[in-house]
């Protein structure tokens, strides 16, 4: 046909075969010309067939044969690298062990199906086992060095007693101390009130009653004195102490950073964390962090920053109201 020698055609059509995943990741996968399960297909095919491809090459060409013996771990080796690294999306464990397990048989059958195949395949081991020329000698000895050392190493590392983390029992609110110091002023968190939970009259506000402030808007010109101070604790949660960096815009705890700690940043708009507390114990929470948590807290890694060293007390206590007004909460009362 064509003067073409049958071979040449052959190997023609298995190189264009080869550089049809090259191409079409040139012109599709990369461009989102065709989309990723096929291109994905795609490589696969290639790639298998490549491999056959050199295979013959290896073989016809350059007139290598690969020992039977050495070929079943050559496959093997190839298939578990293309099932593990090569195939996209990656796959579960269970899923690799079957694929495994299926070319393990395949493998077999195509090593034992011929009775040559078999010798072939099995002639290195028996002669390894059996012949006296020091060759066999050397790889009997190799072999039942390396054999039980790999399985005593195994054995090893199976019985190994392993030390995993301890289960954390964590704490989520301690018991908080009975006063605190903050500013060189002894806050007593029985008896401590938040100067900024006050009403239109200067008073203060009792728990409950600021609901009527709820969904108000504190950028107006005219806004009661409860909204201006939510406003102030609006500008310290944003802006002076960037609480939203961990605690998120939306007081859910899923700021930016939240992402690298443990414990994660407390969600205030779950029921779980502010609404459960009184406003002196949220005080001390956020005049002392992380660092001041009781031993009944162990093991916490906490990453909230004792704001007292960066907040006046004034701003504590307006952030404080900031946070209960937003989340819509109203914090316990000791009564
Ligand atoms: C670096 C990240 C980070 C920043 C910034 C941060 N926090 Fe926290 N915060 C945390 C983490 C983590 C926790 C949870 C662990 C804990 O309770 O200590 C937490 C817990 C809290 C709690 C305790 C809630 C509860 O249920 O016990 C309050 C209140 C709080 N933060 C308020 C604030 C306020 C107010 C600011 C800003 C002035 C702020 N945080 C800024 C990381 C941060």
């Amino acid at each position: 046909m064509f003067n073409i020698r049958k071979k040449t055609m052959l190997t023609q059509v298995l190189f264009l075969l080869l550089a049809l995943p090259v191409v079409s990741w040139a012109g599709g996968g990369a461009t989102g010309f065709i989309d990723a399960g096929t291109f994905a297909l795609v490589i696969e095919v290639g790639l298998v067939l490549g491999a056959i491809f050199l295979g013959w090459i290896v073989k016809h060409k350059m007139g290598i044969t690969i020992p039977k013996l050495l070929q079943a771990p050559i496959l093997y080796i190839l298939a578990y690298i293309n099932f593990r690294v090569i195939l996209q999306p990656p796959i579960p464990f269970s899923l690799l062990a079957m694929y495994m397990g299926v070319c393990t048989l395949v493998i077999l059958c195509y090593c034992t199906i011929t009775t040559e195949s078999w010798e072939a395949f099995s002639g290195p081991i028996a002669s390894m086992l059996r012949d006296d020329h020091t060759k066999a000698k050397m790889s009997r000895y190799a072999t039942f060095l390396i054999l039980p050392g790999l399985i005593a190493a195994q054995t090893y590392n199976t019985m190994l007693p392993k030390f995993g983390e301890p289960i954390e029992l964590r704490t989520v609110h301690p018991a908080p101390p009975a006063s605190i110091n903050v500013h060189k002023k002894l806050v007593t968190l029985q008896t401590a009130e938040n100067p900024f939970r006050v009403g239109d009259d200067g008073e203060y506000l009792k728990v409950g009653d600021e609901s009527k402030y709820f969904g108000g808007n504190s950028w107006t010109g005219d806004v009661p004195r409860f909204l201006q101070e939510v406003r102030e604790g609006g500008v310290v949660f944003f802006g002076t102490a960037g609480c939203f960096f961990c605690h998120g815009d939306n007081l859910d705890g899923r700021g930016p950073f939240s992402f690298a700690f443990n414990p994660i940043p407390a969600n205030f708009a779950d029921p779980g964390t502010i609404a459960q507390l009184q406003e002196t114990f949220v005080f001390w929470r956020v005049a002392k962090g992380g660092p001041d948590l009781s031993r009944e807290a162990f093991p916490w890694a906490s990453a909230m920053p004792p704001w007292e060293k960066h907040l006046t007390t004034n701003e504590i206590w307006k952030v404080i109201v900031f946070e209960y007004w937003h989340t819509g909460f109203f914090p316990r009362t000791w009564g």
